[in-house]
């Protein structure tokens, strides 16, 4: 059911998210189906949702003339983060499966004059960029939502180069008994969230930061909280991963 324009950014999302059914037969037919309405206001209601991006991204070196692939890259908003970076880098992909959130990408890097972001329309867990590797990978809120994760992280750690760098930021449930030094959440945060998110086919999962730990050595770890737009009284967990691609 079409809203009229006037309704407010926030509002539109939450009844595209309370109201419209997922369907589809394919992954991407369901990440088209659940964004098709949202897309022109994903950023603004993402911004309250989505911590940590900014931190995320502005922590990371990127080389000179280096190749950055943002897997899951949504409408391409990692770029603005490190916008003054991006003209000195050689190529920036912005790999998506989702066409309404890529053309939201491809009308920013059209207006910003970027014309080495190329908004790709590939899966993240298969795509090769043309050059053949990667300085930098970066995921953000994304591998939640990519069913193969493990081989989403698999393809980063393929294609990047010795000692390239990956950051990932994402929710996250802890395992319930955790490895040394890494956060431990109650039953009760456990079972909240990944009920919560697995509404909107978001699936946390205590097994990615173990993942990652096996290809990639740490060099940043943080394991927060942070608010939720319209949930006063609770605080959604999330990490912020940066490591360097361990020698094979
Ligand atoms: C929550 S959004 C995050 C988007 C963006 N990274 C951001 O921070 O705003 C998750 C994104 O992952 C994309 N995605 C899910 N599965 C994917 C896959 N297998 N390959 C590429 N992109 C995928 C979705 O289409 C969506 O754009």
């Amino acid at each position: 059911m079409p809203l009229p324009q006037s309704i407010s950014s926030n509002a539109r999302v939450l009844w595209h998210l309370a109201i419209n059914r997922v369907t589809g037969s394919t992954h991407e037919e369901r990440l088209k189906s659940f964004y098709k309405g949202q897309a022109g206001d994903y950023d603004s209601f993402r911004k309250k949702l989505l911590h940590g991006r900014e931190e995320m991204l502005t922590s990371l070196e990127f080389p000179e003339q280096g190749i950055w692939v943002d897997l899951g890259a949504g409408t391409g908003s990692n770029a603005e983060y490190v916008a003054d970076k991006v003209p000195s880098l050689q190529k920036v992909y912005q790999v998506d499966l989702c066409d309404p959130l890529l053309d939201v990408a491809r009308e920013r890097a059209a207006e910003r004059g970027w014309s080495n972001v190329v908004p790709t329309h590939a899966d993240a867990t298969t795509f090769t960029p043309e050059e053949g590797s990667a300085d930098v990978v970066t995921f953000s809120y994304s591998l939640t939502m990519i069913p193969d994760w493990f081989a989403a992280i698999d393809n980063a750690c393929r294609i990047l180069k010795p000692g390239g760098i990956i950051g990932v930021v994402d929710f996250f449930v802890s395992r319930k008994y955790p490895a040394d030094g890494m956060v431990k959440h109650p039953w009760s945060t456990r079972t909240f969230w990944t009920t919560w998110f697995a509404n909107d086919n978001v699936f946390l999962n205590g097994d990615h930061l173990p993942y990652l730990h096996k290809y990639f050595t740490p060099v940043t770890l943080e394991q927060r909280r942070g608010k939720v737009p319209f949930l006063p009284f609770v605080r959604a967990p999330h990490y912020i991963f940066l490591g360097a691609k361990k020698a094979e």
